[in-house]
């Protein structure tokens, strides 16, 4: 189907997953509107690399919301935006439901008064909780274990019922881990704070951090250390192109896992991430932390099978070379 006039919204365009789907979006023949309070998002990347058209507000504010919708031809949305700290989360929660639950509602209200029924929402392995079977499948048990996964869950149920209630369509995408940076090197991931393994490894490469600490090395896993499923975050954004074609050709409602169905464990990413610096990586064994499973890997088969989605960048070795390229222009 011809997709250049299309427009679609994208909240949260200006953060990491955001900001490379917009990229694959643009490379798709969308028109592009990101939506960004900038809390956490980074202009420069929307304006100057990206070069889309950024509104700087809420998705709490209605009137700008319905202004928004009102006069442009919005086909769907795609809504990156959220808090994602889960320790904050635990810590804060009211600061989460507000956002993550409230800011949505807010924004599938004025969604459904504008009568846009397509909505790609990014969602968590968060949802699923301590797993029960590995690799984990969408029908697994959805018990979060922090108000962070909670919230996430609390919008898919909204979902379901908007749905039946109003047709709206919506695809779920689950991810684990997103992890690497465009692999031409002009978007990549710039957390502040940053809590995620692969770039405090990296800042630990760059001497931006004096080491980088290991928590558990007692789990029952091959090396001991915590197993996890990375996905490029390239790969990630190629799945929303395909989300959202999906529900633009009438696709039903559906829930996705975004993972690459492999484990790499905490002791992989730091020998790889050696390799691909060439640096050295000081390394302080800690005690495990409350709530940290010990194995998460996804099974990804259902959007393969529905979607056509592939993803192309599976090895630990690309993710970190992706990141690491980035890492290095960004901090120079
Ligand atoms: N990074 C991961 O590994 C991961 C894993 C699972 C799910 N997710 C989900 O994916 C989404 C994107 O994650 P990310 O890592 O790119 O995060 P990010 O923080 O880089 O991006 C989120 C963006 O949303 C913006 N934002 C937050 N609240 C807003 C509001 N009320 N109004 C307008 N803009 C707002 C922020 O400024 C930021 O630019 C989030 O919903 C997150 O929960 C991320």
């Amino acid at each position: 189907m011809s997709s250049a006039k299309t427009t679609i919204l994208v909240t949260g365009g200006a953060g990491y997953i955001g900001s490379h789907t917009v990229l694959a979006l643009k490379q798709a023949g969308y028109e592009v509107i990101v939506l960004d309070n900038l809390v956490y998002g980074h202009q420069d990347l929307v304006e100057k690399v990206l070069q889309v058209e950024l509104i700087v507000g809420d998705i709490g504010d209605r009137s700008l919301l319905d202004n928004l919708f009102h006069n442009r031809n919005i086909a769907g949305v795609m809504h990156f935006s959220a808090y994602a700290y889960v320790g904050e989360s635990v810590k804060e929660p009211a600061k989460y439901y507000h956002n993550n639950v409230v800011g949505t509602l807010n924004l599938l209200g004025a969604m459904e008064a504008a009568g846009v029924h397509r909505f790609v929402f990014s969602s968590t392995c968060a949802t699923y909780g301590i797993p029960q079977v590995i690799p984990i499948p969408e029908d697994h048990s959805q018990k979060p274990i922090n108000p962070y996964g909670a919230t996430k869950l609390m919008v898919e149920r909204i979902l379901a019922d908007f749905d039946v209630a109003y047709n709206l369509k919506s695809v779920c995408f689950r991810y684990f881990n997103a992890a690497g940076a465009d692999p031409h090197g002009r978007l990549g991931e710039d957390h502040s704070p940053e809590t995620h393994l692969i770039p405090l490894v990296l800042f630990t490469a760059l001497g931006k951090r004096e080491s980088i600490s290991m928590f558990g090395t007692d789990y029952d896993t091959p090396d001991g250390t915590c197993v996890r499923d990375y996905i490029h975050v390239s790969d990630l954004a190629d799945a929303h192109v395909l989300g959202l074609e999906y529900l633009l050709k009438g696709g039903d409602s559906q829930a996705f896992n975004l993972g690459n169905g492999k484990g790499f464990s905490v002791k992989d990413v730091i020998e790889t991430a050696k390799q691909v610096t060439g640096k050295e990586i000081k390394i302080i064994e800690c005690d495990r932390r409350p709530g940290d499973p010990p194995i998460l890997i996804g099974s990804a088969k259902k959007a393969t099978t529905i979607l056509g989605w592939q993803p192309q960048y599976s090895s630990l070795q690309d993710i970190l070379t992706h990141a690491w390229q980035w890492h290095q222009k960004r901090h120079k």
